[in-house]
């Protein structure tokens, strides 16, 4: 078993869904197409899978979850997109492809990136949801908001510009990582307990502390694939971080330190699951198969 197999069926209900609303876009076709560029062409899914996980162990409605899969995936792609400019990584190989702005241009990518984004939180809020009552749909929105702006992806993204080809303490990176990447993760397992039965509201803070530690392992293993991975399979430019003297875990630490760092942190997230009174089994597996990625 692999990552891609084991999100396969989600991301082949989160692609449709989200074809399907991409499809219905009719008013600019540049700026459609550089939309589906940046979301259809691959990409793990993994934060989709986190949400529809968590969402299952916590009862709710399989079309709600979709929903929120849907728009948390979107924010991903627009801040990928964003990422990739060249006002930010400057990089232009992406899940395989030419990144949006080569594509394209680098006006349509950064219209592309805001216009996801506002999608995202069009999805969340167009219809009442199938078994939620209006305000767990306003807190889907608020957390899917928070963790995007000042206060989480936008936040890290800045801190990672200014620390280009500086020295971090490690709690300074530490931050940086919890908010570019951890913050969206986090995001993803509050919005599937969001999606749950009243029940399971009480175990959200144990569901987010989890997907916390996960998250900020993710961004320790995506520092270390920069350097240990290959571009083929990475889909992404190997060497960028090294080659725009990024702040990484594996810049401070060298590649053993960082790998430790990734254990322990992994260690941390299976720990916190202990503290969640469900099955969580699956949690576990997605964390086991996230650690084996080579993308
Ligand atoms: C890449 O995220 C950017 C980071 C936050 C490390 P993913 O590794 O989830 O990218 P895709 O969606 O699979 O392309
Ligand atoms: C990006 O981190 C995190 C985002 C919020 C997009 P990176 O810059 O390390 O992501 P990659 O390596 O380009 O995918
Ligand atoms: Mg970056
Ligand atoms: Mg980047
Ligand atoms: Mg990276």
């Amino acid at each position: 078993m692999t990552i891609n197999s084991l999100t396969a069926e989600t991301r082949e209900q989160v692609d449709r869904f989200l074809e399907q609303k991409l499809g219905t876009l009719t008013l600019n076709e540049r700026l459609n197409q550089a939309m589906q560029h940046g979301v259809l062409l691959g990409g793990k899914r993994i934060r989709p899978y986190l949400v529809m996980t968590v969402a299952d162990i916590c009862g709710a409605d399989k079309q709600d979850a979709l929903r929120a899969s849907a728009a948390i995936e979107l924010i991903h792609a627009y801040s990928l997109i964003h990422d990739d400019l060249p006002a930010m990584d400057n990089d232009d190989l992406r899940r395989g492809q030419p990144t949006c702005h080569i594509a394209y241009d680098e006006a349509t990518a950064i219209l592309a990136g805001d216009a996801l984004q506002t999608l995202a939180f069009e999805i969340l809020t167009e219809q009442a949801m199938h078994q939620l009552p209006a305000i767990r749909q306003l807190q889907l929105v608020h957390v899917l908001a928070k963790a995007s702006g000042a206060e989480g992806m936008c936040a890290g993204q800045a801190i990672d510009l200014q620390a280009t080809a500086k020295t971090l303490t490690e709690s300074a990176l530490e931050q940086m990582h919890v908010s570019k990447t951890g913050a969206l993760i986090a995001a993803a397992a509050s919005m599937g307990v969001l999606c749950g039965s009243s029940e399971a509201q009480q175990w959200l803070p144990q569901f987010e502390k989890f997907a916390r530690y996960l998250g900020l392992a993710f961004q320790v293993q995506d520092d270390i694939l920069d350097v240990t991975g290959n571009t083929e399979a990475l889909g992404k430019p190997q060497g960028s971080d090294t080659a725009s003297e990024k702040s990484t875990y594996v810049r401070l630490l060298g590649i053993e330190g960082a790998k430790e760092r990734l254990q322990n942190l992994h260690n941390k997230a299976l720990q916190s699951l202990d503290d969640i009174p469900y099955n969580t089994d699956k949690l576990e597996q997605f964390s086991d198969l996230l650690l084996k990625r080579d993308h």
